[in-house]
């Protein structure tokens, strides 16, 4: 099992992922709020900071991000699976 501590208003929560899981999946198993709309790596609004391991999208192009983004250490977790055990922040865009 991989580990996933995610960190949202000063409180840290630990999740575990099986490594077929996609990370917005595990958050989702977990009630963790985050918008999603596309769920394939291209609108997005799952946006998420990452701030420590390794995710993987396999295949798939994080097309969702612009060079900013990515640069400022954002993933998209729809399409992103995890490689370690990672540590993720608040999802960038609030749920309504
Ligand atoms: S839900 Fe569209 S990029 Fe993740």
């Amino acid at each position: 099992m991989i580990k996933i501590t995610i960190s949202i208003n000063q409180a840290a929560l630990h999740l575990t992922a099986k490594p077929e899981q996609s990370v917005l999946e595990v958050l989702l198993e977990h009630g963790i709020p985050i918008r999603q709309a596309c769920t394939n790596g291209v609108c997005g609004i799952c946006i998420t900071p990452l701030l420590e391991g390794q995710i993987s999208y396999g295949q798939r192009q994080a097309r969702g991000l612009n060079a900013k983004e990515l640069q400022a250490g954002y993933f998209l977790p729809c399409i992103a699976h995890c490689e370690s055990d990672i540590h993720i922040g608040k999802p960038k865009v609030a749920l309504r």
